[in-house]
């Protein structure tokens, strides 16, 4: 029901996302070494470019958890039973939900997205295939904690979160984005979680640095983006994409590298790049299952299940809340 208060807030929420893109993108371009937090990319142009990603031949990912999802959807549903309400982290284009919901018999679904036109779209297919499901879409940034519907109270909760998105953070980022999640989720709550697996280097830069040049085009839009919601003047032909694997923190980054010195404006502020210096777009963090365990140990979560494609390239984790502890 869209009461004019829920109409206020969702106006509010629509608002200050736009404001906090704006202070992010001055902030991150403000610092010595220059970095813009990946959520920005998906705009409803980067989303759509993400979606071209996960079809190509080198992006493993996508592919792999979709056959973890299939392979081990059988002990999923036994493992994680009937009537949850679902909480999709960053839904997107909810193409992996049905892997879910198909073998869980789930009582509402509650996908969050901050792609809001994104969401809706994928929200009407969805509910076509599911009738009966009640469905509460949320235009939010889910690394804050987001409230639930109050609809919803009672029913146990799953927080579903594949896609290896937790990646993106770093580990005490991370970490403080699974106990946003434990709080929102509650006493009771599972988490099934996707992560990419540590993996041969040139297996990770070919996924990062497709022979078609799509996530440079991924990459680029994010500039794009400035340039159009932010009066930018950002040059893009003297911006270039660049995957580099860092084995210290066991990352693949991506940057935007500038090919000869550029200044540009951004909200009427001044910048400049010098020729091979990069603009920091994104961290995708790849995990083993030691450090996996650690990681969701840390933000409130034991992992009862990993559950893994043939090739072993990806892992969907199960999770249950650690219940809160009585002794310091
Ligand atoms: C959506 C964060 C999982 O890190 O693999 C894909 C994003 N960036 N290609 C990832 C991405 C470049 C993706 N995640």
């Amino acid at each position: 029901m869209a009461t004019a208060a829920s109409r206020r807030d969702f106006e509010f929420r629509a608002n200050s996302l736009e404001c906090r893109f704006r202070d992010d993108v001055l902030a991150g371009l403000g610092q010595e070494r220059k970095a813009i937090p990946a959520r920005w990319f998906y705009d409803t142009r980067g989303s759509e470019i993400f979606e071209e990603i996960t079809q190509l031949p080198e992006y493993y990912p996508t592919r792999a958890e979709v056959a973890t999802l299939e392979q081990h959807g059988g002990e999923l549903g036994e493992a994680i039973g009937p009537d949850r309400i679902v909480v999709e982290f960053g839904a997107g284009s909810a193409t992996k939900t049905p892997l879910l919901l198909d073998r869980i018999a789930p009582s509402a679904y509650v996908p969050i997205d901050i792609a809001g036109e994104f969401l809706r779209q994928s929200c009407a297919a969805l509910a076509e295939s599911y009738p009966d499901l009640p469905i509460f879409p949320i235009e939010a940034d889910f690394t804050r904690a987001t409230p639930i519907p109050s609809e919803l109270l009672g029913h146990e909760r799953l927080g579903f979160f594949p896609g290896s998105t937790i990646g993106n953070l770093e580990p005490r980022a991370a970490v403080d984005l699974l106990r946003e999640m434990r709080a929102t989720l509650g006493d009771g709550s599972l988490l099934l979680i996707g992560m990419d697996r540590i993996k041969a280097p040139g297996t990770l830069l070919a996924a990062y640095d497709d022979a078609a040049g799509v996530t440079a085009r991924f990459n680029l839009n994010l500039a794009r983006r400035i340039n159009d919601e932010l009066d930018g003047t950002i040059p893009l032909d003297a911006l270039v994409h660049r995957a580099v694997w860092n084995e210290d923190r066991a990352r693949i980054e991506m940057h935007l590298e500038a090919t000869r010195d550029i200044s540009f404006h951004v909200c009427a502020r001044y910048f400049t790049l010098l020729a091979g210096e990069t603009i920091h777009t994104e961290n995708s963090h790849k995990y083993d299952e030691a450090g996996a365990r650690t990681l969701l140990l840390a933000g409130g979560w034991e992992p009862t299940h990993f559950y893994s494609d043939r090739d072993n390239r990806f892992m969907v984790v199960l999770a249950r809340a650690i219940e809160t502890a009585i002794t310091p």
